[in-house]
Parts: structure tokens; C-alpha cells; sequence
């Protein structure tokens, strides 16, 4: 890995940009178009939004005005909790596409495993929802198709009644929080693991382990946390809005942390809390 452009390769052949473009916690408007231009100007290719996230439709036009060719990005979005099942995951990918002004996406993800409103019947509803993603996958809808906070059993009721297998999962991850089961049954699977919050929201910024790495390195304590996800394997999706963060969030191709680095980062305190717990969550 030596720049923005270069690619993991998924599990169906498809090749996905290394690092990518978060928006969660960007307010659509002017903020999330400028964000996402920026991004753009700044080499990134790899956008990653969310019904949910409220910014689809400034996500769209920021890639219109960019002039960035279709084909040179990969754009992701999710499915959101009221939309699960067959019928309603359809319909919801297809608003997606018109709010983003996309004929395709590059990935479609299901945002969380077992919303509350169908968690009595979590396995029948996921699996006509993955059923529909599937649907969407064949017809040229979406280039790929995965999950996302999806732990083990999650996943493995997934594949039960899957015929394709997820090419994604989208996770929390960052030093101190490696939700180690969930990676391994991942790359057992062929499932990329794709991580959210990469500087843990934040909080990973006052860290002192970071800090001292940041000093070594001479690089910066989001930099660090870039470069260990990317040596962990993981596909990180840093979200920013600050122009200056957004470019320096993208220079991580300069150096490399040594192995026990990576190990001391993996096994460092948590600093950043869990987040939601897929199966307790209140949504
Ligand atoms: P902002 O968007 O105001 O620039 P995560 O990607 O883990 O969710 O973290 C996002 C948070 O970290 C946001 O509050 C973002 O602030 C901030 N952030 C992103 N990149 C950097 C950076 N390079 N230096 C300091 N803070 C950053």
C-alpha cells in the first residue's frame, strides 16, 4: 500500500480504494458537499455515506460538481433500520440511488444486523433482507454488496440461507478496540473488515501511547491510527470536515509502523468506549 488509489481486492473480484471518504456525523448541506469535494481534491476516491447519515443527497452533489468520472470512484451507502426486509430493501436502495443521483453504487451495506423493530424475528427478516441485497447485487444495482456491525453469529446466520457471501464488513475499530472475533470470522469468511470511527470519534487524539508514537514517527496521532489500521488489514474510513484534517488524514503513505508497534496498539487500553451493542440497541 503506497497511495490513496490502491485497492483491497474483494471477495467477488472487485477492487475497493484502501483507505475511504467517512461522513457519519456530517451534517448534509454545505458542509458534507464542501467535505466531500475536498476529500476528492485531495485523492481520495472512496466515499462512504448512509441513508441514515441524512447527507445522500450532498454526497450526489458533490460528486456532480468534483467532475470526478464515475468510474474513478467508489461509492458506498446503507440500508437503514426501518427498511429491512425483501420488499422495503429495495425500495430503499433505489431512494438511495436517486438521492446520491447514481445509476450504481460501488458497495451497499446493511447498516446494523437486528434492529429493534424486527428483533423478534431477527434471523427470518435479515435473511429476506440479505435475500434483496443479493437481488439488487445481480441486477447491476450495486457492484458489491455486505454488512455492517455484524458480529460472529450474526454473520453466521447470514451465510446460512446466503448464496453469496458478504464482500464487506463494517465495523468500529481503532487501537484498543479490535473486536478480535468478529475480524477473525471475517477473514475466515473472505469478508473484508472495513473500519469505522478509525480515530475512535476522536477520542483517540489526547491518548498518550498515541502521542508518543506521533513523536517517533513524526507523523501526527491520526496518522498513527491510520497507519495501524491499514497494517492491521482493515479498510479505514476517517470522517472529517476540516480541509487541513481531511489532506493530512490522506498522507499515510510515507512510513511504516514496526510490528511491535502494531501489536502494542492492538492490545493498548480502550480509550474509546464500545459503542452500540447490535442486539441491545434502542434502534
Ligand atoms: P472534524 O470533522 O471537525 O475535522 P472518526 O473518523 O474516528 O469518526 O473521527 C472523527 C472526529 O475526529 C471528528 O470529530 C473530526 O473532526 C476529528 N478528526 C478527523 N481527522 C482529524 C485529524 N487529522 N486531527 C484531529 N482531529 C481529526
Amino acid at each position: 500500500m503506497q497511495k490513496m488509489t490502491d485497492c483491497y481486492q474483494l471477495n467477488n473480484g472487485v477492487r475497493i480504494p484502501v483507505v475511504g471518504f467517512g461522513t457519519w456525523q456530517t451534517p448534509g448541506g454545505e458542509t458534507a458537499v464542501s467535505a466531500v469535494k475536498e476529500a476528492i481534491k485531495a485523492g481520495y476516491s472512496h466515499i462512504d455515506t448512509a441513508a441514515f447519515y441524512g447527507n445522500e443527497e450532498s454526497v450526489g452533489q458533490a460528486v456532480k460538481e468534483s467532475g470526478a468520472k464515475r468510474e474513478d470512484l467508489f461509492i458506498t451507502t446503507k440500508l437503514w433500520n426501518s427498511d429491512h426486509g425483501y420488499e422495503a430493501t429495495l425500495k430503499a436502495c433505489a431512494a438511495s440511488l436517486e438521492r446520491l443521483r447514481l445509476d450504481y453504487l460501488d458497495l451497499y451495506l446493511i447498516h446494523w444486523p437486528n434492529p429493534l423493530r424486527f428483533r423478534d424475528q431477527f434471523e427470518k427478516i435479515n435473511a429476506e433482507t440479505w435475500k434483496a441485497m443479493e437481488e439488487l447485487y445481480k441486477s447491476g444495482k450495486t457492484k458489491s454488496i455486505g454488512i455492517s456491525n455484524y458480529k460472529p453469529h450474526h454473520i453466521g446466520a447470514t451465510l446460512k440461507n446466503a448464496e453469496i457471501v458478504p464482500m464487506v464488513n463494517q465495523i468500529r475499530l481503532y487501537p484498543g478496540f479490535t473486536q478480535e472475533d468478529t475480524v477473525r470470522r471475517c477473514k475466515d469468511e473472505g469478508i473484508l473488515v472495513q473500519a469505522y470511527s478509525p480515530l475512535g470519534t476522536g477520542s483517540m487524539l489526547e491518548v498518550k501511547e498515541l502521542r508518543e508514537l506521533a513523536e517517533k514517527y513524526h507523523k501526527t496521532v491520526a496518522q498513527i491510527c491510520l497507519r495501524w489500521s491499514l497494517q492491521m488489514g482493515f479498510l479505514p474510513l476517517p470522517k472529517s470536515v476540516t480541509p487541513a484534517r481531511i489532506r493530512e488524514n490522506a498522507d499515510i503513505f510515507d512510513f511504516e509502523l514496526s510490528a511491535k508497534d502494531v501489536q502494542d496498539l492492538a492490545s493498548m487500553k480502550n480509550y474509546g468506549g464500545a459503542g452500540f451493542d447490535p442486539d441491545t440497541s434502542s434502534f
